[in-house]
This record gives C-alpha cells, sequence and structure tokens, in this order.
C-alpha cells in the first residue's frame, strides 16, 4: 500500500484523480473505464435488487486522503450529495497524522436475533424448557448455512428474557450469530424462522416476530486519535471544541446535530461500500440513547500535552460479502479501493471516519462557521438551478462566490447579468 496523502488531490482533473487512486488501490484497467465513464449499476441489475424498478439514482463518489489507521495508508471511497464532507474527513484525517492517525478496532460480527413468544402463562419456566434445548436448536439454526459454520461462523449462543409490555408478559428468546464478513440480516432472519416452531411448542405460547435486531451492541467499533493542539487550529479551537462536546452531552437538540454529523462519514462509506444505512442510523441512534437521553457518539478530551484526544465508540454492523456489497459493481469497486479485508476491519475504518468527521464539523462549527465550506459547491448549484449553461457556469459562479452570502435570488441575478453581457459581447463581436 502507498502514502494515501496525494498532495494537492483535490486540485487534479477527475481523470488524474482515478489514475491516482488506481495506482495506489491496484485497479485493472475495467475498473478504471467504469469509474471515468461513471458506469455502475445496470438497469438490469436494478431491476434483480428492487422492485417496480424504473431507473437508477446515481450519487457523487469521492475519496477521502490522508486516512492513517492502525499504521496502515487507506483511501477512504465515500458517496455522498453533500458538499464538504469529503474535504473535511480528509483534512481532520490530514490532522491526526501528525500524531500517529487513528487506533482502531472492531468486534467480531456477532449479530443477534429475536424471537417473540406471547400468551405464555408460565414465561420464566418457559425460558428454561427452550433454553434446555439449546444445543439442538443452535445446530437446527446453523443447519440453515454450512458454508458459515465452514469459514467458522455460525450460530453461537442462545439465551431468554421475560419482558413487560402494554400487552403483557412476554418472552423474547435471543441467537447469536457470528456472520462473519457478512452484515448477516439474512443468515439471522433464516436461522430465527428456522428455530422458531419449536421454539413455539417448547415454550408453550405463540410465536410472532422473528427478526434481527438493528442494536448491534455485539458488534461494536472504536477508534480514537490524538490531534495536535496546534495543527487543530490553536488553544482556542481546542477548548471551543470541548465547549461544543459538552453542549452536546447536555442538550439532545445539540446531540442530534452532533451525531448527525458522525453519521455523515459513516453512511458516506456505508453508501459506497453497499452497506446498509438504514441499520447503521438506528443501531447508532439507538445506542446513544440507552441511558434515556441522547448522548454524544464521539468524546473529546485534553491530554497531559494539551493536545485534544478523541475517541468513539458505536454499533457498526457492516459486511464485506452478500447484499450489495457483492451484487453492485460500484460497491465491490469501492472495497477494492479500500483494500479491507474483513468486515472487522470495515468496521474499524468506518470508525476512524466518524471520528474524522466529527472533528472536522466541530472545528469548522467553532472557527469560520459551516457555510464557508459548503459556499463553492452551494453557488455552483443554485447557480445551475437559477438557469446557468455550461458556458456561462464559471463565470456565474465566480461571481457568485464573491458575495458574502448567497442566494437563489441572487443566483437568478448574476445568471441574468452575465447572459446580457455574454450576449453584449456576442453582439459586439459581429458588429
Ligand atoms: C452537517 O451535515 C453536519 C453538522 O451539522 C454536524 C454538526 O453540527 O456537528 C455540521
Amino acid at each position: 500500500m502507498g502514502d494515501s496523502r496525494l498532495p494537492g488531490f483535490y486540485k487534479l482533473s477527475r481523470e488524474e484523480r482515478v489514475r491516482a487512486v488506481a495506482a495506489f488501490s491496484g485497479l485493472s484497467d475495467d475498473e478504471v473505464r467504469m469509474l471515468l465513464g461513471g458506469y455502475g449499476l445496470t438497469p438490469e441489475e436494478a431491476d434483480r435488487m428492487s422492485e417496480n424498478v424504473i431507473g437508477l439514482l446515481q450519487l457523487p463518489l469521492g475519496v477521502a486522503t490522508n486516512f492513517l489507521i492502525n499504521g496502515r495508508d487507506y483511501l477512504v471511497p465515500m458517496a455522498i450529495e453533500e458538499p464538504s464532507v469529503i474535504a473535511a474527513a480528509s483534512n481532520a484525517a490530514r490532522v491526526a497524522r501528525v500524531k500517529g492517525g487513528f487506533r482502531a478496532s472492531a468486534d467480531r460480527s456477532l449479530t443477534l436475533g429475536q424471537i417473540q413468544v406471547v400468551g405464555v402463562p408460565d414465561p420464566h419456566a418457559a425460558v428454561q424448557r427452550v433454553l434446555e434445548h439449546r444445543e439442538e436448536l443452535l445446530r437446527i439454526a446453523n443447519d440453515t448455512n454450512p458454508t458459515l459454520l465452514r469459514v467458522g461462523g455460525g450460530a453461537v449462543d442462545l439465551s431468554g428474557r421475560v419482558i413487560d409490555t402494554e400487552r403483557g408478559r412476554m418472552l423474547i428468546i435471543e441467537l447469536l450469530v457470528d456472520t462473519k464478513d457478512a452484515m448477516g440480516a439474512n443468515t439471522v432472519n433464516t436461522m430465527v424462522e428456522e428455530i422458531a416452531p419449536i421454539v413455539e411448542e417448547l415454550a408453550g405460547g405463540r410465536v410472532r416476530l422473528r427478526i434481527l435486531s438493528n442494536l448491534a451492541t455485539h458488534r461494536m467499533a472504536r477508534a480514537w486519535a490524538v490531534f495536535d493542539a496546534e495543527a487543530a487550529g490553536g488553544r482556542d479551537v481546542v477548548e471551543g471544541i470541548l465547549d461544543a462536546h459538552a453542549f452536546a452531552a447536555a442538550d439532545p437538540y445539540r446531540c442530534a446535530t452532533h451525531n448527525k454529523g458522525v453519521m455523515n462519514g459513516v453512511v458516506a462509506v456505508a453508501l459506497a461500500t453497499g452497506n446498509d444505512t438504514r441499520a447503521l442510523e438506528a443501531g447508532a441512534h439507538t445506542y446513544a440513547s440507552l441511558g434515556g437521553r441522547c448522548r454524544p457518539l464521539t468524546r473529546w478530551e485534553l491530554n497531559s500535552a494539551g493536545d485534544l484526544v478523541g475517541s468513539v465508540e458505536m454499533p457498526m454492523a457492516v459486511g464485506t460479502l452478500g447484499g450489495a456489497t457483492s451484487s453492485h459493481p460500484v460497491a465491490r469497486l469501492s472495497l477494492r479501493i479500500l483494500g479491507v479485508r474483513t468486515a472487522q476491519e470495515l468496521a474499524s475504518v468506518m470508525a476512524a471516519v466518524a471520528l474524522a468527521q466529527n472533528f472536522a464539523a466541530l472545528r469548522a462549527l467553532v472557527k469560520e462557521g459551516i457555510q464557508r465550506g459548503h459556499m463553492k459547491l452551494h453557488a455552483r448549484n443554485l447557480a445551475v438551478m437559477a438557469g446557468a449553461t455550461p458556458d456561462i457556469l464559471d463565470e456565474v459562479v465566480r461571481r457568485l462566490s464573491e458575495l458574502k452570502r448567497v442566494t437563489y435570488d441572487d443566483a437568478v441575478r448574476i445568471v441574468g447579468e452575465v447572459r446580457s453581457s455574454a450576449a453584449r459581447a456576442g453582439g459586439s463581436d459581429k458588429s
């Protein structure tokens, strides 16, 4: 692996960027062609993935540079429509490099499946009746996926709980499955559906739901990094980030936005690699609220040298095999660019990106505010919305960028002005 710093990457043409990524990740000519041509999922492939398909929705795919995680360099593919997110992650990773980059780790891919049993007259005894058959139930679950068993995964534990609900007592039987490099939803859902009739008979009630839980607390990823105070922007910025963290820890309205910034990074990598973004969002936000109030997913502290230390710990149910990670050509390509070998490695990288994204957002918020970084691309989007054609687009964006604040009305006005002066110049050329 090369050096992920790639100085001046953002200034290169798109083709030069693709060539640089290809050299870093050893991409094939076909893969380079796919990126250059903007090819990806075909409508036929899309038709096999979902229902009532009529077209495709495309998103920008970029790479975040500078990531040094556990001593290894990564270029991180991110699919996202929001400006500044990829640049912000790259900048934060550059600051983290000063003190050695990120340390990150992730748990085994242990996924929980739940079976809900209602109408059990003696639910506590029923738990025992079911658990007496633990080995048999694990074997039946594992018989549904011999391949997983062969690669060292499979159902590893069975447990039971009684919960009080608005509809009375219920028995919840939980199956824990090591899904290895798969996200695992299909695997686990198949297993709980398979053992549910036996559970129902043993428990003596009625099985209702059989489904995995997205609160993936058995599958946590974590990362931490030291952000050099000077490189972070100096003492006041460091204090500002600590204040921002305290604000999020004390106030749910700020906490939601703080964690949204964290998820900007997580979801962009998840989308690029074909992972289930909704599962990640559900897991992260529920985890953040487990104590009955929203907690920031990241933490910020000072070390004895006065540098800023950031850490994050959050559920990260992701895979590198199966589902769209295997069937979507761009997701496969993103995984090649990233060069991760396992789901655990992907989860670790995503934890580092989560932390980088939060650092970048907080630093921007305590310094110049978030709008400046957004402005250039925002101006370009507004210009296009206001009818700027390619021949006048650059000039419209240049003039919009000179304004302190840019609105749609400004864009309409400037498009009109640039168009009239272009027409006048065209007219005087002719005369
Ligand atoms: C915008 O997408 C994300 C931020 O609002 C996150 C934050 O406020 O921490 C900038």
